[in-house]
């Protein structure tokens, strides 16, 4: 099998790395890839927004699936391109991607379907927007209704705080995403990600995670796209998961199909835990980055045969094969990270790095040149190790972080901290 896979992060190395293990992939083809991608894959350069310029890359490299990564090329309908033109994909039509690309549609949804979630308001213009502040109080959540990259949800602890998320909003700070505003009330609890692939009509759970997204020891400063994740989350235990499956996923998904915009990919299911129950915050409609990291070192090869039956709509056919594992992944990124960050600083130690089933590092911003291997992007590296316990898994990612000389690099220490606690 011929498989195209579209992104260039450490989501993307992941998939590569599990997918290239499987006997059924022949040829592996990333675009646009990283100097880490690039030894494994070859690397093509392409246009991955652009659902005629992926359709025509494909017929002429006769790819017979693609695995979209990003959020951006599925908001934009290159799945649906795909799917005209006969090709396998493995990611939603841009309607349902609107999952991720609109809050307020995904609260909508959560309405219509009865799944638990935090009381919300949306908002088209400034003054309504403010006036609902003033009248809610402190602590509230603002977030812009579109893709912002990440940086659109302003979890304000203050009143002033949210004043200033919705003008900067309504200011224009996200472009068009931030036309319109989505106010939720504060949740309580603990945060862990759920994945379940879907195609439509069944839905196959595949693991969970929890990430560290402040960029400070004890999750302290700004936000990031993610400092490092684990998995399993001890939070989500099986009868969590059972709950979350009947009120959140399952009816999402039928009420998706019962509007004729059936769901087909991986369903990122963030929730807010406490005291065993749990409510959405929020879905993605692709792999998260860094959880698929360890997601992708628990799963290994099987994944193509999940990712391959869930485009195929087969998901019914297969099961996953679970072993009582841990996996640990730590960021490294550059400083500066996550404002303005140096760029083109070399990496050195990669080539004597260990690359086996329990140690990997992933590349994100990475580029050869001159034969040296050189950082480009803001999260750079992901060092992931897998054990029997977390521990085990914590101490092989950070042996490998230990490994690395890049003095313009920087990581947090105590990833995984909270879990750990409760595994001690
Ligand atoms: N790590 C969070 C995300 O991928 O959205």
């Amino acid at each position: 099998m011929n498989i195209l896979i579209l992104g260039s992060g450490g989501r993307e190395h992941a998939l590569a790395w599990a997918i290239r293990q499987n006997p059924k992939c022949d040829r592996l083809i990333v675009a646009r890839g990283n100097a880490g991608i690039a030894a494994i894959a070859r690397c093509a350069s392409l246009a991955i927004e652009d659902g005629s310029a992926v359709v025509a890359f494909c017929e002429e490299h006769a790819i017979d699936l693609v695995v979209i990564g990003p959020e951006a090329p599925l908001a934009a309908g290159v799945a649906d391109s795909l799917r005209t033109a006969g090709i396998a994909v493995f990611g939603p039509s841009r309607a349902a991607a609107m999952l991720e690309s609109s809050k307020a549609f995904t609260k909508e949804i959560c309405d219509a379907c009865g799944a638990p979630t935090a009381a919300w308001a949306r908002f088209t213009d400034a003054p309504s927007a403010r006036a609902h502040v003033r009248a809610s109080g402190a602590p509230i959540v603002i977030k812009a209704d579109g893709l912002a990259g990440g940086k659109g949800v302003t979890v304000a602890m203050s009143e002033t705080e949210a004043l200033q998320a919705v003008d900067a909003a309504f200011g224009g700070a996200f472009g068009a995403a931030g036309a319109e505003v989505v106010i939720e009330a504060f949740m309580t609890g603990e945060e862990a990600s759920f994945f379940v692939l879907c195609d439509g009509t069944t839905c196959l759970p595949i693991g969970t995670a929890q990430d560290h997204k402040r960029v400070g020891e004890g999750d302290t400063g700004p936000n990031t796209g993610g400092m490092g994740a684990y998995s399993p989350a001890p939070v989500l235990t099986p009868a969590v998961q059972a709950q979350v499956m009947e009120r959140i996923v399952e009816p999402t998904i039928a009420e998706m199909s019962r509007r004729g915009t059936p769901f087909q990919g991986v369903l990122y299911v963030g929730l807010m835990i406490e005291n065993a129950e749990a409510r959405l915050v929020e879905y993605n409609v692709r792999f998260g980055d860094p959880e698929c990291q360890v997601l992708m070192m628990r799963l290994g090869a099987q994944v193509l045969d999940l990712i391959q039956a869930c485009a195929e709509g087969r998901l019914h056919e297969v099961g996953v094969t679970w072993a009582d594992d841990h996996a640990l992944t730590v960021e490294l990124a550059a400083t500066g990270y996550p404002g303005d960050y140096v760029k083109g600083t070399v990496i050195r130690g990669l080539e004597e790095l260990p690359e086996t089933a329990t140690q990997m590092m992933f590349h994100a911003g990475t580029t050869e040149a001159s034969g040296q291997t050189l950082a480009t992007g803001g999260r750079v590296l992901a060092a992931t190790g897998r054990g029997a316990t977390l521990a085990e898994a914590r101490d092989r990612a950070y042996a490998l972080v230990d490994a690395v000389d890049w003095p313009q690099g920087f990581c947090r220490r105590d990833i995984g901290w909270r879990a750990l606690r409760s595994e001690a």
